[in-house]
């Protein structure tokens, strides 16, 4: 059963559009406080949801905040990513039957202290008087995430290309730079289906250029690409570079469309092309031209956007900028202290993502005038909606593929987001694993992460392992920043190895395709924590490193270096299904309990329901040349 109570004058952020009547609130499990709520949490009893977040699946024990954030430092004392997802669910412990979900809806911040400051309470401190609060009473939690889902509606369903393997890298420079890679992955025998087009395919960082310098003939390239089977995705950026005479600013200033300080000039801000302004994205007819943009694209035959910077990431504000010059002028080496000196040397700490510059403009939404702190967690949500709902506009078959890195709940109606700049590093690795359900809770379906890594240097081992994990996430893509090690499968002495791991994910298509309808269809997870599914069993309650995937199969990845195996426990008996070099081999069926199971580098296995038939296709170059109807079904007896 859902309840909505409303507090005070609630702005409304879309995540939910079909709303129930709003009841009267009076205390019980969830107890009003001044700005929030509080919740004694029973002994034992766990608290998952919050979707994209650091730590572990139970989220408790430590506080998180909902404030989207450009911050590459993913680590386990970070308090907010890139997404605002505020749902919480909690487990009820094992003396109640009943379990909780709760969604505060507010586009400002929101701090789930979830036993940090008190082992055995929930406080929940909302930033703003007005929001919704829903309430969500149910037997199990599936049926909690299940009504939830329901209540916010469906999730996102990308083109079928987009469940295809993609290299990524910040960035390639050329036409020519691109043609290798996919001419190597070729000649390595390992599949591709996209490859991604970061910022230095625009002319000096301008949203909605091409820098034809390197990419001379773009249209012809796309569907020289195309032809072989390559969707080129490029990305696009949330600040517009402040370049007179570069239409796209032109346009904004022009037509007041970009978000005004409180003077009502245009708030000028730094990203990667330097000055930028901030298209009012929450604004309908702002976010509406901005998103009519992507047709420059699309007319050049591109069918796939990531949508970057859009927290919005903000490197330095103009205003903030000048504060600075001045002090350094002022400066006077023969008369400070060692307390001066010390702040003079730290005078551009804070000037990122500065809280103050955040408070500094303004944003016209349904009619009103917001300062952006108050609507901070929509900038991203709203700028990839307005383009998926611009899409109708020019698009006649199929809608682009379309994820971003900033979110909101609503956002998974309209696109996919994938877990930002994350590193080479084994901790996230099982990071990202365990934030898919946490994800999937929250709506969004269509997620991955960097795989391989974003920041810092990746090892030959850390890839495979890697891919061994992201073959079975909706997202399958390779990206590593500029300066890292390079990353591309084929780049690797083993080569064999990726070929087998990457080409085993066409081989679970079929399977891992329909898992997503389901998902998506029936409002239910993907990915499914074992605690969901065997909430009787004490065992299964507390292990986040195995999940299921789909209704049959259990995934136990190996997430540490140096280890040609794991333990493994099962919740019932199962059937081991090793996959040596593609070729599914069924070693048969293992008891309920713990086993250790031998995990070569090279090779896959999965744990498949006793009894159930997994349906396996083929191996292909690309989803062009990919038959999903191709299947046999591999009988787990
Ligand atoms: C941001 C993105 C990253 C991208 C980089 C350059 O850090 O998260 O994916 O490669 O910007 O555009």
């Amino acid at each position: 059963m859902i309840k909505r109570f409303t507090f005070g004058t609630p702005t409304d952020t879309e995540a939910v559009l079909d709303k129930p009547a709003p009841c009267t609130f009076s205390d019980s499990r969830l107890i009003k406080t001044e700005n929030g709520f509080r919740c004694t949490l029973f002994d034992r009893e766990a608290v998952y949801g919050l979707g994209e977040n650091v730590r572990g699946i139970n989220k408790r024990g430590w506080t998180y905040t909902s404030d989207c954030s450009d911050d590459p430092h993913h680590q386990e004392d970070t308090h907010s990513l890139y997404g605002a997802h505020n749902f919480i669910l909690l487990s009820g412990g094992s003396s109640l039957s009943e379990k909780l979900g709760i969604f505060i809806d507010t586009p400002s911040k929101v701090v789930f202290d979830i036993g940090y400051t008190d082992a055995s309470e929930l406080m929940i401190t909302v930033d703003s008087p007005g929001f919704d609060l829903y309430v969500i009473t149910a037997p199990s939690l599936l049926s909690a995430v299940t009504e939830f889902r329901q209540l916010i509606g469906k999730s996102y369903i990308p083109p079928f290309f987009a469940f295809g393997y993609g290299q990524s890298r910040w960035s390639y420079y050329s036409e020519d730079e691109i043609r290798e890679v996919v001419s190597e992955y070729r000649r390595a025998g390992i599949p591709l289906d996209m490859v991604y087009m970061d910022i230095d395919y625009m002319d000096h960082y301008k949203d909605f250029t091409i820098n034809e310098e390197v990419f001379p003939h773009f249209k012809e390239f796309v569907s020289e690409m195309r032809s072989q089977g390559i969707h080129l995705i490029p990305i696009i950026d949330g600040g517009v570079k402040l370049e007179p005479g570069y239409d796209v600013y032109e346009e904004g200033h022009r037509n007041g469309y970009f978000c005004k300080d409180e003077n009502g000039e245009d708030f000028v801000i730094g990203v990667w092309p330097g000055d930028c302004c901030l298209p009012d994205m929450l604004n309908e007819e702002a976010g509406k031209w901005f998103g009519h943009k992507y047709k420059f694209l699309t007319d050049m035959g591109i069918d796939g956007f990531w949508n970057d910077m859009n927290e919005p990431a903000l490197f330095y504000s103009k205003k903030n900028l000048t504060g600075i010059a001045q002090k350094i002028e002022a400066y006077d080496s023969q008369k400070q202290g060692i307390n001066e000196v010390l702040s003079f040397k730290g005078i551009f700490e804070g000037v990122n993502n500065n809280p103050e510059d955040y408070a500094s403009f303004y944003h016209d939404y349904k009619g009103k005038r917001y300062n952006h702190k108050d609507v901070h967690n929509l900038f991203g949500y709203y700028m990839t909606r307005r383009a998926s709902e611009s899409f109708d506009d020019f698009i006649d078959g199929e809608k682009p593929l379309l994820f971003s890195r900033s979110s909101y709940i609503g956002m998974h109606r309209y696109a996919g987001i994938w877990q930002g700049d994350n590193k080479s590093w084994w901790s996230h690795l099982k990071m990202n694993l365990q934030m898919m359900p946490s994800l999937n809770m929250c709506g969004f379906l269509y997620t991955g992460a960097d795989i391989g890594g974003f920041g810092s240097d990746t090892t030959e081992d850390l890839l495979l392992r890697w891919l061994a994990v992201g073959i079975f996430t909706p997202l399958f893509r390779n990206h590593s920043a500029s300066g890292t090690r390079r990353q591309e499968a084929y780049r690797f002495g083993d080569f064999e190895a990726f070929s087998d791991i990457i080409r085993l994910r066409y081989v679970l298509l079929p399977y891992l395709y329909n898992a997503y309808l389901d998902a998506a269809n029936n409002n239910t997870l993907m990915f499914t924590p074992l605690s969901f599914l065997y909430p009787e069993d004490d065992i299964a309650s507390e292990i986040e490193d195995q999940l299921f995937v789909g209704r049959d199969m259990m995934i136990a990845p190996v997430l540490e270096q140096n280890r040609t195996g794991r333990v493994v426990y099962l919740p019932e008996p199962m059937c081991l299904i090793r996959f040596k070099h593609t070729e599914a081999i069924n070693e048969g069926c293992l008891d309920k309990g713990i086993h250790y199971v031998n995990i070569p580098l090279d090779e896959v296995v999965v744990f498949i329901k006793k009894g159930a038939g997994l349906p396996l296709g083929k191996p292909a170059q690309n989803l062009q040349c990919f038959d999903i109807n191709d299947t046999y079904i591999l009988n787990c007896d």
